[in-house]
């Protein structure tokens, strides 16, 4: 093996990725004065969070009456009953502290007439469990996740944080307990490993959207927590439901937020007809994302789709009016402009269901620990780690997240797994040596990928994977279409073995840093797309055409998925929490979902 420059840090906790749950994580905790470390791969501000737009929600009532018990109703609901309900329960109660916190920390809401947040009506969110319209999401104009990841980083920077940029985290470091003792990551910028000694790691490393060829997700979202999960023997859940936006500007992706509909925009098909009144006669297009991007796909396939080959939709706002949109929706405007050529004032946006959110992702419970099932069906916490965002699998979204419920996800979670480390952590303890031995497969690991020398490169493997995910891992699956997937997918995991990687520099090598995003994505496809032909009956966005019925009997479970060496799939299952967390509010018990 290659001479390296290994540097040891030692910290009370470090935080893997600087999006908003990241970020909401290391500020809670240097506050709590624990010494804190930020692993980031891009520039904190670069992180996707920075591109959220229509907004976080909470029943502050600002714009008309709400209530948290609502919101909970609602969130289940959209979860297609798979979410755990005592998890929901604590994410809609501390909605409100949390996005009051934010205020308080600077957050540039857009503000009423008198003075309060803004809040918009988004899909799915409803007053009185389900009787009216909920105005809910509270926005910084179009740019929310853009206003959020900025204070949130002063915040950080305030309270000294030190932020380690352009790192790579490649594995994390468990010893022989199975206690998560570290992690290791590449210094890109001047070829340094850096091996981190922590108190505790927490895996914020977001989504994994670019497992699939067009979606609104940044290309840095490789899903780097998961496959240092599976690296590390643990399980994946419900990596089967797959988010699909409605509104992703069609050819380019870029993302339309759902904002628009929530400030009066609507869909029309080729015959120039509002078709979510058919669908969803009462939420109409404000209808859960799942039920949308399927209207939207049906059409398109029974050829009412627009355009000259038929295959997208439209999105209207030119009635909203150009001070509206210069107000509410200035970023889409412009996103509009440049990714479709269209003047929103005065044309519909071509629009196309598009890639969004990882509903599934690393076990955790509501503190941000990461939970296993053990033999006997039990489920343990794994000392050492956590996992917060979209990474992570609390499970507050279920089969199907609504809208601005995640923003709120890596806030309260964020916040939630600060508040614990400081419950749990003594700020300073000794910390038990890492061996040599525990650092050293992890090492094997890096030099094997640098110096590979195979018949595949990088781009090809990651082109075939985005290409079978997108056709496979669709809006609408049926087994023979995903078993053809994943007969796919097979022979392109095994040709990772024979990856190639041009340049074995330890400074700036993106090749080399791609073939190791590929390999995490690649650990991503295999789970969803095994999980998915796994599942045999409907739910939130897993709409499969040959089970089309939700079936509570058998499937009212989360699943686990571990990959073994060769990319062999194992399975097992964990119950959903059919439970509150407190008595102030009833279990919702599962019922049909209609908007
Ligand atoms: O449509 C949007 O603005 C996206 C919001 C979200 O995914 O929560």
């Amino acid at each position: 093996m290659d001479g390296y420059t290994i540097e040891h840090h030692t910290y009370d906790v470090v935080v893997v990725g600087a999006g908003g749950a990241g970020l909401r994580a290391t500020f809670g905790m240097a506050d709590k004065g624990l010494s804190t470390a930020c692993v980031t791969k891009v520039f904190p501000t670069r992180s996707h969070t920075v591109a959220a737009q229509g907004g976080i929600s909470a029943s502050l009532s600002n714009m008309g009456e709400d209530k948290w018990q609502w919101h909970m109703y609602d969130t289940v609901k959209g979860s297609d009953w798979l979410g755990d309900q005592d998890a929901i329960e604590y994410m809609c109660r501390e909605a409100i502290p949390a996005v009051l916190e934010l205020e308080h920390q600077g957050v540039p809401f857009s503000r009423t007439d008198e003075g309060k947040i803004y809040q918009r009506p988004f899909g799915g969110m409803t007053t009185n469990y389900g009787e009216g319209v909920a105005v809910r999401t509270c926005a910084a104009a179009d740019r929310t996740g853009h206003a959020i990841l900025h204070t949130l980083y002063q915040q950080s920077l305030k309270r000294n944080a030190k932020f380690f940029i352009e790192h790579f985290a490649t594995d994390l470091i468990m010893d022989d307990d199975g206690v998560c003792r570290g992690v290791m990551a590449w210094d890109l910028t001047t070829g340094v490993l850096r091996i981190f000694h922590a108190q505790t790691v927490i895996l914020a490393t977001g989504g994994y959207g670019r497992t699939w060829f067009s979606a609104t997700s940044a290309h840095t979202c490789t899903g780097d927590g998961n496959g240092m999960v599976i690296r590390a023997g643990l399980p994946l859940q419900d990596m089967e439901f797959t988010q699909f936006h409605p509104t992703g500007i069609y050819g380019a992706g870029c993302l339309i937020t759902e904002g628009a509909r929530g400030e009066g925009g609507y869909l029309t098909n080729a015959k120039n007809e509002r078709f979510m009144e058919r669908y969803a006669p009462s939420a109409k297009d404000l209808a859960s994302r799942d039920v949308v991007s399927r209207a939207m796909t049906c059409e398109i396939n029974d050829g009412r789709g627009v355009g000259s080959d038929g295959d997208h939709i439209h999105l209207h706002l030119e009635h909203l009016g150009e001070k509206l949109i210069q107000e509410r929706l200035p970023g889409i405007a412009g996103s509009a402009r440049i990714f479709a050529g269209v003047d929103i004032t005065r044309e519909p946006i071509p629009v196309l269901p598009t890639v969004h959110y990882n509903m599934g992702g690393i076990p955790t419970n509501i503190h941000g620990e990461v939970v296993t099932r053990n033999g006997d069906s039990s489920d343990t916490v794994v000392p050492g780690l956590m996992a917060i965002g979209e990474c992570a699998c609390v499970s507050v979204h279920g089969a199907n997240r609504l809208g601005s419920n995640s923003l709120l996800d890596i806030i309260v979670f964020g916040r939630s797994a600060a508040n614990r480390c400081a419950e749990i952590l003594k700020a300073g303890a000794t910390q038990p040596e890492i061996n040599q031995s525990q650092i050293d497969p992890l090492l094997g690991r890096f030099d094997q990928i640098r110096h590979a020398k195979g018949g595949h490169p990088t781009a090809g493997i990651r082109d075939r994977m985005q290409r079978t995910m997108q056709k496979h891992a669709a809006v609408f699956r049926t087994e023979e279409t995903m078993q053809s997937g994943i007969h796919k997918l097979d022979a392109i995991y095994a040709s990772f073995e024979d990856v190639a990687v041009s340049d074995s520099s330890m400074v700036w090598n993106s090749d080399l840093m791609e073939t190791l995003e590929l390999d995490n994505m690649l650990q991503c496809a295999q789970t969803s797309l095994h999980c998915a032909v796994d599942r045999k009956e409907s739910r939130g966005a897993h709409a499969r055409e040959d089970y089309p019925d939700r079936d509570d009997k058998n499937w009212m479970k989360h699943s686990l998925c571990w990959v073994e060496k060769g990319g062999a799939t194992r399975f097992d299952s964990r119950p959903v929490h059919e439970y509150t967390l407190t008595d102030e509010v009833d279990y919702i018990p599962p019922k049909e979902r209609v908007y």
